[in-house]
């Protein structure tokens, strides 16, 4: 971050955004040179005017005219050479600000936990990113300079006409009062106007993304002159929000307007009065009168830099509440020592537990100089045994609900766990939990023994992945999405046969990938062969979300992805839920490979997806009503037992002889148990 949103939280809007000016300040002062010239010029030009009225027109000094009009176009390239330079670098100013600005809304946008991202609309996120950030630049680059502008030309003007004549000076500067009155009352009705158009805007742009990202199902549910109906009570509102203020700018304008007129007035009424009297010189009516739209420019002007100034602070009080936002998922302070303990040598590294599995020894033997560490890679890494200790939670904006239940469970590292529940029972919620995406209300999540809150946020993440039961995929190619988690890996490292998992324990960051590192993952992912057949390959770009591929293409690749990752805990929530039967055990089939090197965690609402787990845990209400391996699930006659048969498409009861029956066939035909690594049995860890 630029700048820390702690400081200046109790500051006021000018004082708050100057932290992101100051590396401009340099350019500033340049400018400010530049304006002071202009100024001088601007200043100095109608004098001579006045001199060559005097000397010239009425003195008949006629010879001195061409040395006049040189001067004075010599005083107006300068003129305008520092107009030119302060606006160019005020504008630069101004961008390099905003530029810092976003930054940080955008860096800050990341450190929210969902709870930030449950209750903002993206709309208003977007139009603190846009809008709100162009009024901040707009005031920065243009308000700011035509302020300082209005200010200086109004009483740089107003004294030199001082010096001239200050008779008709004194009577011009009695507008001077009427005009803060008028600036006051018109500022002080515009600031909540714009803070309700802000507002308006944002429910807007809300309105018309929700519908672009659910114009599927605005069309299948031919809702569109519902939603077109919605969009204009919202455009109304705003249209209306706009107009509050333009009345409001048509209530003092006119004012400000005589004002500049009544100026007028006095000039050639006043100032003529004085000239016909003899008591000023021609010459000194015409620079007075030049000097005139100096300060007649402000004046008309200050309503319309008001209502700027205005937006600027509407704008500010937006975006100071986006960067002020508290995130409830932080890093604890000290997370990196209590995890790096955790992680010592000897405390069981990734790599004997990679190792230890007969499947992957060749592919961790091959891999083994393929992830190298890198300065950057996480601080410790996770070998998987997770512990969820009396774990009780409800989500931070419905406390009083309470969404898991005294969940207490072990997972021992490098084995897999499966999760069945109805719907809405808490399974996701619970997977949450161990990358953090939410805190326990009560008890804790004990990743390698170490409260996860007490794991780097980055560390954890680095290496409990989620494939989520929504998939989503960036508009990029196919490759560029299977890689995302490897960042800008480079070229190819020349060991293309790397398997997830055999990294040992090195982590991720740091890791060179290639091609072919990628069609693995997706080979394992059951994706290859799809991917194949698409005219570009792995080259192909999936549009925003992915459109373009079927939903279990999509699922298929965002588990690529997460394969990618080389995650120590790889959590599948639903994964394979839009994926046909065959597919689904071709991928388990491809998933055995990975058996010991990781703890996996499965979701599904399909036995088919569970039953090789070491450990079945079924979920009701937030509660875990069974748990243990598919064969003692089944024998035991409970809910799992009845699921089963459901999707067997046995009558509960029906057959005396069941489990001798079926419990030695799965749903998908194969050997039931032939696959089960070594069980964990039902409650062996409580
Ligand atoms: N952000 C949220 N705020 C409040 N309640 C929520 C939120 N997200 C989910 N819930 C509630 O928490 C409960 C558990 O949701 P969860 O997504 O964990 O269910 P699930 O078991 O994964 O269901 P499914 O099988 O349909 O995916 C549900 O009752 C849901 O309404
Ligand atoms: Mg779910």
């Amino acid at each position: 971050m630029y700048v820390d949103p702690a400081k200046n939280q109790d500051a006021g809007n000018l004082r708050w955004i100057m932290p992101y000016c100051r590396p401009d300040w340099p350019r500033v002062a340049g400018a400010l040179v530049m304006f002071c010239m202009n100024n001088a010029m601007a200043l100095t030009i109608p004098l001579l005017a006045g001199v060559i009225v005097d000397r010239v027109i009425v003195g008949g000094h006629t010879a001195e005219l061409p040395g006049l009009c040189g001067l004075m176009i010599l005083l107006t390239l300068i003129r305008v050479t520092g107009r030119y330079g302060y606006t160019m670098w005020m504008e630069r100013f101004g961008q390099n600000s905003i530029y810092r600005l976003v930054s940080d809304e955008y860096e800050k946008l990341h450190q929210l936990d969902f709870t930030y991202f449950n209750h903002t609309r993206t709309g208003d996120i977007m139009s603190r990113m846009t809008s709100d950030t162009d009024a901040i630049r707009h005031a920065l680059s243009w308000v700011s300079y035509n302020v300082l502008d209005c200010v200086v030309m109004f009483i740089g003007a107003l004294a030199m006409m001082f010096t001239i004549d200050w008779r008709l000076a004194l009577a011009l500067a009695c507008v001077t009062p009427f005009l803060f009155v008028l600036t006051r009352g018109l500022s002080k009705h515009a600031h909540p106007l714009f803070y309700a158009i802000r507002n308006s805007l944002a429910s807007l742009n809300s309105m018309v993304e929700e519908n672009i990202e659910g114009n599927r199902v605005v069309k299948a549910f031919v809702r569109e002159p519902y939603e077109t109906e919605k969009f204009d009570e919202r455009n109304d509102d705003y249209m209306q929000r706009n107009m509050d203020l333009a009345y409001n700018s048509r209530r003092y304008m006119p004012w400000l307007d005589g004002l500049g007129f009544s100026l007028q007035l006095i000039t050639l009424g006043f100032g003529g009065f004085l000239v016909i009297r003899g008591m000023m010189t021609l010459g000194n009516l015409v620079s007075f009168n030049s000097f005139l739209w100096m300060i007649d420019g402000p004046v008309r002007q200050s309503g319309w830099l008001i209502n700027d100034w205005q937006r600027f602070n509407a704008s500010c009080i937006k975006i100071r509440k986006l960067l002020t936002t508290e995130s409830h998922i932080v890093d604890a302070a000290g997370a990196a020592g209590a995890a790096a303990a955790a992680a010592e040598p000897g405390a069981g590294s990734a790599t004997s537990v990679a190792t230890s599995s007969a499947v992957t020894s060749s592919a961790v033997t091959s891999s083994a100089t393929t992830f190298t560490t890198s300065s950057v890679m996480p601080a410790a890494h996770i070998r998987g045994d997770i512990r969820f200790d009396h774990v009780d939670f409800a989500f931070p904006d419905d406390p009083g609900t309470p969404i898991l239940k005294d969940i207490d469970v072990h997972v021992p590292a490098g084995t897999k766990l499966g999760i069945l529940g109805e719907t809405g029972a808490g399974k996701s919620t619970l997977v949450n939990l161990v990358a953090r995406f939410y805190d326990p209300t009560s008890g804790r999540v004990l990743i390698d023994g170490v409260d996860a809150r007490d794991w780097p946020l980055a560390t954890l993440r680095s290496q409990v992945c989620i494939v989520a039961q929504d998939t989503f995929l960036f508009s990029d190619t196919i490759e560029g999405n299977i890689g995302f988690g490897l960042g800008s890996g480079g070229a190819a490292a020349g060991d293309s046969d790397a398997e997830p998992g055999a990294d040992g324990g090195d982590g991720n960051a740091g890791r060179r990938i290639d091609e072919q590192y990628i069609q693995r993952m997706a080979q394992i992912a059951g994706a290859d062969s799809f991917i194949q057949s698409m005219p570009d390959g792995y080259d192909t770009v999936v549009g925003e979300r992915g459109v373009g591929l079927s939903g279990g293409q999509k699922q298929r690749l965002s588990l690529a992805r997460a394969l990618a990752d080389n995650p120590s805990v790889l959590i599948m929530d639903d994964t394979t839920s839009a994926v046909d039967m065959e597919t689904e055990a071709e991928i388990q089939q491809h998933l055995r490979e990975l058996d010991g090197t990781r703890t996996i965690i499965t979701i599904a609402h399909r036995i088919s997806s569970v039953k090789d787990s070491d450990m079945i845990l079924v979920l009701e209400h937030g509660r875990i009503v069974e748990r243990g391996t598919h064969d003692q699930l089944v024998a035991a006659h409970g809910r799992y037992w009845s699921i089963y048969r459901k999707q067997l498409g046995l009558q509960a009861g029906a057959s005396q002889g069941y489990d001798e029956d079926v419990a030695g066939r799965d749903v998908v035909g194969r050997d039931a148990t032939g696959n089960v690594a070594g069980s964990t049995a039902a409650g062996s860890d409580e």
